[in-house]
């Protein structure tokens, strides 16, 4: 599997913060209790959920121990851990998941095992990029096709399943989708976005020796797929879905 690399993810961070602050400003928890940052990767929003909610205990949970490595330590705790496996010890009083749980298959198992975990009255909060008929995860796959990488469906449901897989288990939920339209700068910036992130699915199912090649034709083909503008600015939208699960109190 290939590693996650901090600094390259971070390179966008401003961009890719914004719907995680968009998440957590519709976050409504008071008081004590466990705060769990689902996937912390760099652990930057774990800090920023122990700022926001000081009397909580908050634990940054991550497979990576590379992004693990960097996260600043102030007042959260984190442990290496495998979501799929991963169960908290106490309930839990937020699940925080900004752009982690699309790693994870079989969401219709997934999400109401988490929602079992929370506290009386507490909350699930998820957001997860809505990439799959974008152009640049598109051309992903399709020079992933030409190695003979089949992926053949999103890693989400359809947002109003989450609503459906939910109903039963979580008092209210809240599901939508909001476009980001991201201005980048420099050369060939949304290559750059997707070969920190969405280009680890299809190197972790191709050899090693095929890496450059397969690298340097999505490089060829996102470039054609998104030009700059006359400013050198290339405006790079992207969809994103936020799930809103409040448990039964
Ligand atoms: C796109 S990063 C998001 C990190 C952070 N939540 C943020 O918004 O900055 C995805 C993170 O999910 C983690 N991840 C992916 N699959 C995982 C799994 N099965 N168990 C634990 N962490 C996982 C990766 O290691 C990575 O750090």
């Amino acid at each position: 599997m290939t590693k996650w690399d901090p600094d390259r993810y971070e390179e966008f961070f401003g961009e890719r913060i914004q719907p995680a602050h968009d998440l957590m400003a519709r976050i409504e928890i008071s008081g004590s209790g466990l705060i769990v940052d689902l996937g912390c990767g760099t652990g930057r929003l774990t800090a920023e959920l122990a700022i926001r909610w000081p009397d909580a205990s908050v634990i940054g949970i991550d497979r990576s121990p590379e992004m693990i490595a960097v996260a600043p330590r102030t007042g959260v705790t984190y442990e290496l851990a495998d979501i799929e496996s991963w169960s908290p010890a106490t309930p839990v009083r937020l699940i925080y998941a900004n752009s982690s749980l699309h790693w994870i298959p079989d969401h219709p198992a997934l999400f109401p095992r988490l929602v079992e975990t929370l506290a009386p009255d507490g909350v699930l909060a998820v957001q997860m990029p809505l990439s799959w008929d974008q152009p640049s995860h598109r051309t992903l796959r399709d020079v992933g096709t030409e190695y003979d990488i089949e992926i053949a469906s999103p890693p989400t449901l359809a947002p109003n399943d989450y609503n459906e897989i939910l109903t039963e288990r979580a008092g209210r939920t809240e599901v939508w989708v909001t476009t980001y339209y991201h201005v980048l700068r420099g050369e060939n910036p949304v290559f750059r976005w997707v070969s920190a992130t969405g280009v680890k699915r299809f190197l972790d199912r191709l050899p090693e020796r095929h890496h450059a090649a397969y690298l340097e034709e999505c490089a060829r083909r996102i470039t054609a797929a998104y030009p700059p503008n006359s400013r050198g600015e290339t405006v790079f939208p992207f969809n994103r879905l936020f799930i809103l699960a409040r448990s039964q109190s």
